[in-house]
């Protein structure tokens, strides 16, 4: 365990394996893994999420990736590794089940309950998605990075989705990133194809079986479903020559630009299933509009989303703590 902390640069904050090639230099592999399982149920235990290992481990994760994009476009060049493809074709399963799953007929509008009919199938067959996404020699890791992905996808009872299924997403991708399957040059890759892909098929859930925002602010919420696209769709647009925080509001702006800045994908969905002004189905992204820049905008994002989603229980609780992601505390 000591030699695979070496190999992350913790110092930095880092959660990502940096090593000059795929094979030669992996971090050993650990034998003691573990079906992840809930810690925190109560609010007082809220300290000990603080200061765990998981808690570094994830805000460094978000962190580093945040660094990574900064000033970059969706459309730019970057390598995409065979775990990358892999991950991309985990995601397609999940789409096409979608479409293999169409709504019912039932009297409420919301919360479709064919959902529950496609989340029993991820469900069922998490554990092997994940497998044919590790190198053999990690297939052991399968049963505990599996349970990151069906807390990915939103609640079946509820059928709900939010910040906490969003969290558990990166969770994933940090899993993999911390035992080696995903290396520090996958880092673009993983935000630009994976991650976006991820929020496409969440977005066709969402709309598919009209699922109800989980833990929703309403009108004082970012947005009824996601926050991470915000924060590192706001670093890909820092120092931007032309575009500045006031224009994401303008329609022509977001149909121009969409395709290379995910913080525009975004705006671009809420203009899609909101009605009325901007100003009133939107009024904390209009606030953020008037931001004077790009990296204050990011900064604040980075700030709300630690007081607003790492820090609030009724999110928390739902986090699940293994092997990777330990509840353990932070050695000083
Ligand atoms: C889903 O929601 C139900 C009902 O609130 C809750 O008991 C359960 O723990 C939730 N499951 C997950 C995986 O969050
Ligand atoms: C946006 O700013 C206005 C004016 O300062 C304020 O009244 C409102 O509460 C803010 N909205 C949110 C969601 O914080």
């Amino acid at each position: 365990a000591n030699n695979m902390q070496e190999s992350f640069n913790f110092e930095l904050g880092f959660a990502l394996c940096t090593g000059a090639s795929p094979e030669d230099d992996r971090p050993p592999i650990p034998v003691n893994f573990m079906v992840p399982k809930k810690e925190i149920s109560m609010v007082p235990d809220m300290g000990k999420w603080k200061r765990s290992q998981a808690y570094a481990d994830y805000m460094g994760f978000i962190l580093t990736l945040n660094e990574g994009v900064k000033g970059k476009k969706l459309t730019c060049e970057y390598p995409i590794s065979e775990t990358v493809e892999k991950l991309l074709s985990l995601l397609g399963t999940l789409d096409r089940w979608i479409d293999e799953t169409p709504p019912v007929d039932q009297p409420s509008r919301f919360g479709n309950k064919a959902y529950r009919t496609w989340y029993a199938k991820l469900d069922q067959e998490a554990e092997n998605l994940v497998s044919a996404v590790l190198p053999s020699d990690l297939s052991a890791a399968a049963p505990e990075i599996a349970v990151y992905l069906k807390e990915a996808v939103g609640n079946s009872t509820r059928i709900d989705y939010g910040t906490g299924h969003e969290a558990a997403f990166a969770a994933f991708l940090c899993c993999l990133c911390k035992v080696g399957a995903l290396r520090v040059e996958d880092q673009l890759a993983l935000i630009f194809k994976v991650f976006d892909r991820y929020l496409q098929v969440m977005r066709k859930l969402q709309k598919t079986y009209r699922m109800e925002p989980a833990g929703s602010q309403g009108v004082w919420g970012l947005d009824d479903f996601q926050f991470l696209p915000f924060i590192w769709g706001s670093s890909q647009l820092i120092d931007h020559p032309t575009l500045e925080p006031r224009h994401f509001v303008e329609e022509k702006v977001v149909n121009e630009y969409h395709q290379d800045y995910m913080f525009l994908e975004c705006i671009k969905f809420i203009n899609e299933m909101k009605t009325g002004p901007f100003a009133e189905h939107s009024n904390q992204l209009w606030n953020i509009s008037a931001v004077p820049s790009w990296s204050k905008v990011n900064q604040g994002l980075i700030r709300m989303y630690k007081a607003e989603c790492l820090e609030k229980f009724p999110v928390i609780q739902h986090f699940k703590f293994g092997s990777l992601l330990s509840i353990q505390s932070v050695k000083p």
